[in-house]
């Protein structure tokens, strides 16, 4: 995989649907831009300094990457009507299924991009988030798939570029070597910690109003434990 930040702009190629894949094999490549809850990848840079225009508004922007099934975009549109949320999603199918969410609960406040969270160079400019969640990222645990990892010294010092002065970025896994890697990273970067729990379904998260995500309840059923960490923009 061609690994983040870009060089050049866009670094993220969409699916090429039009040259010729059979939607078959995936029948979510076309389904996806079906809806109007979906940013396709095509369309995500064009967005770039005017997020606003996606929603209809302005408002403050919270990005969530890696939204899996939309429980806790959708949640947390719903419990912040006042700010724009958007998810950001790999998997087609995935997009589909939030996008459902959304249109679900009648939120006008939340959109799913499907990129790459790899190239977010494309898509924000800097100081422009309002706020980030990453929760349970792949933990790609053996020590040659480390390589995948999200979180890395480049990774952090690109969202630390991208939020606003003040702006959190909060994570909760049950793997915590992500949780350990966060903290180190941030460590000379513009990042102080605000919050941690060790084992949040024992202790809560460390925010208030804390919205259970598909992955976090499937470590809660396994009795894996949950980590997670604030760190706010300097
Ligand atoms: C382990 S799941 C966690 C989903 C959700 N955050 C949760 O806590 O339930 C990781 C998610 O990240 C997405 N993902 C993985 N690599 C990605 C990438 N490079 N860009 C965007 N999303 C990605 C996966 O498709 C998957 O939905």
């Amino acid at each position: 995989m061609n690994r983040r930040p870009g060089t050049h702009s866009p670094g993220f190629t969409d699916h090429p649907v039009r040259k010729g894949v059979n939607p078959d094999v995936n029948p979510y490549l076309l389904l996806h831009r079906e809806y109007p809850e979906v940013i396709p990848a095509d369309q995500g840079p064009g967005y770039k300094g005017r997020w606003s225009k996606a929603f209809g508004r302005e408002a403050p922007l919270f990005l969530e990457l890696g939204a899996g099934n939309g429980f806790h975009l959708s949640g947390m549109a719903a419990q912040h009507p006042e700010s724009n949320w958007l998810g950001l999603e790999l998997r087609f199918k995935r997009v589909v299924l939030i996008a459902k969410k959304i249109r679900a609960a009648g939120l006008q406040n939340a959109k799913i991009l499907r990129y790459n969270w790899f190239y977010l160079d494309d898509l924000f400019e800097d100081a422009s988030l309002d706020g980030l969640a990453l929760h349970h990222p792949d933990p790609w645990p053996k020590g040659d798939q480390a390589h995948n990892r999200i979180i890395d010294p480049p990774f952090v010092a690109q969202v630390a570029r991208l939020l606003k002065p003040g702006a959190e970025w909060r994570m909760k896994t049950d793997f915590e070597p992500h949780i350990d890697a966060l903290l180190k990273c941030s460590e000379g970067q513009p990042f102080e910690v605000v919050g941690r729990s060790m084992d949040v379904q024992r202790d809560g998260a460390p925010w208030e109003r804390d919205v259970i995500t598909n992955y976090q309840r499937k470590s809660y059923e396994k009795g894996a434990t949950v980590y997670a960490v604030a760190l706010r923009r300097l």
